[in-house]
């Protein structure tokens, strides 16, 4: 038999066979080769069309069900670590079901998609060396900040008054849903950890990287304080690094609650 020949032969049992274990999913099936991906993704929402093209451009094949897979991804073992990124991805996000989340889940992620983005966490490493044109641009973060913004303060007009006393156990609740991506009680993240943060003074977690203007501030955190950080962080410490507010009225009072009892 030829050299030439074996060559043959061997390739096509490699071939063969990785394309038979790709029919294996041990990180999980991802459906990548029985559905049609027709139809369009986040078509009838609200998000403008900028930031829904960078969503579209740079996240959905991994984070909803409209995978474009390409050819490669065919071939175990690619094929299985490609699924695990993807089935993970859309159990963290999915912007196919992006209908069906809550205004306040909509809000939280937009969040997170900034927090993700402007640290270049997002998208993986790993798919930005096979898809070189998808790495967050300067224009990507304006646009996606301008939309996350945009919305919050639409809400701001329509939130609802203040109906009852803060309420801790809804507070807590609250917490858990919007705060959580950044803080924790008791260890310091994105955000210094917020346990013991009522009538401490601002800035004054000595091992949490503030920014300068927070630590110069000196507030005490108390009711009225913390009322005016969660409406609007900037309007009480220009400069300062937390990008987030919490529209509702009812939503701050609990909140202020639960981090008093909480202490
Ligand atoms: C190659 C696949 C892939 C791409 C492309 C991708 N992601 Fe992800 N993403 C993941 C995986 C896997 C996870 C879950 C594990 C993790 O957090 O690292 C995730 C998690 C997330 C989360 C949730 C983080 C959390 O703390 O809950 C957000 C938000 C997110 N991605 C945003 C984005 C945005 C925005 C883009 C596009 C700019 C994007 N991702 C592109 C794979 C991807
Ligand atoms: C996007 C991330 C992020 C989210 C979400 C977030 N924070 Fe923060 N928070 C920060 C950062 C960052 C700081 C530090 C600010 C600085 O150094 O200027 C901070 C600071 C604070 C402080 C001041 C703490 C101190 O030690 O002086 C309080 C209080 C606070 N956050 C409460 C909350 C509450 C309550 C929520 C939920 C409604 C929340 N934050 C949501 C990022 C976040």
């Amino acid at each position: 038999m030829s050299s030439a020949r074996s060559m043959v032969i061997v390739c096509t049992i490699g071939i063969a066979s990785s394309l038979l274990f790709a029919r294996a999913h041990p990180f999980g099936d991802a459906g990548l080769y029985a559905q049609s991906h027709s139809g369009s993704i986040l078509q009838h929402t609200d998000i403008p069309p900028d930031a829904r093209e960078t969503l579209l451009t740079k996240c959905a094949d991994c984070h909803s069900t409209q995978t474009r897979s390409p050819l490669y991804g065919r071939f175990a073992p690619v094929s299985w670590l490609m699924e695990r990124d993807i089935v993970e991805a859309r159990e963290a996000m999915n912007l196919s079901r992006w209908d069906s989340y809550s205004a306040e889940e909509q809000q939280a992620f937009k969040t997170k998609i900034l927090l993700e983005t402007k640290s270049h966490h997002m998208p993986l490493p790993q798919y930005r060396v096979i898809h070189w044109n998808t790495r967050i641009t300067e224009r990507d973060i304006n646009v996606l900040t301008q939309w996350a913004r945009q919305s919050q303060s639409i809400s701001v007009s329509q939130a609802a008054s203040v109906t009852t006393e803060g309420d801790a156990a809804r507070g807590k609740d609250v917490f858990e849903r919007r705060c959580t991506g950044c803080h924790s009680l008791d260890q310091n993240r994105e955000g210094p950890r917020l346990n013991g943060v009522f009538g401490r003074v601002s800035g004054s977690v000595s091992d949490f990287g503030y920014s300068t203007v927070i630590k110069q501030a000196h507030i005490t955190w108390n009711e009225t304080t913390l009322e005016k950080w969660l409406t609007d962080p900037d309007a009480l410490v220009p400069g300062n690094n937390m990008e987030f507010r919490v529209a509702k009225p009812q939503e701050r009072k609990d909140l202020v609650r639960f981090l008093e009892v909480s202490n």
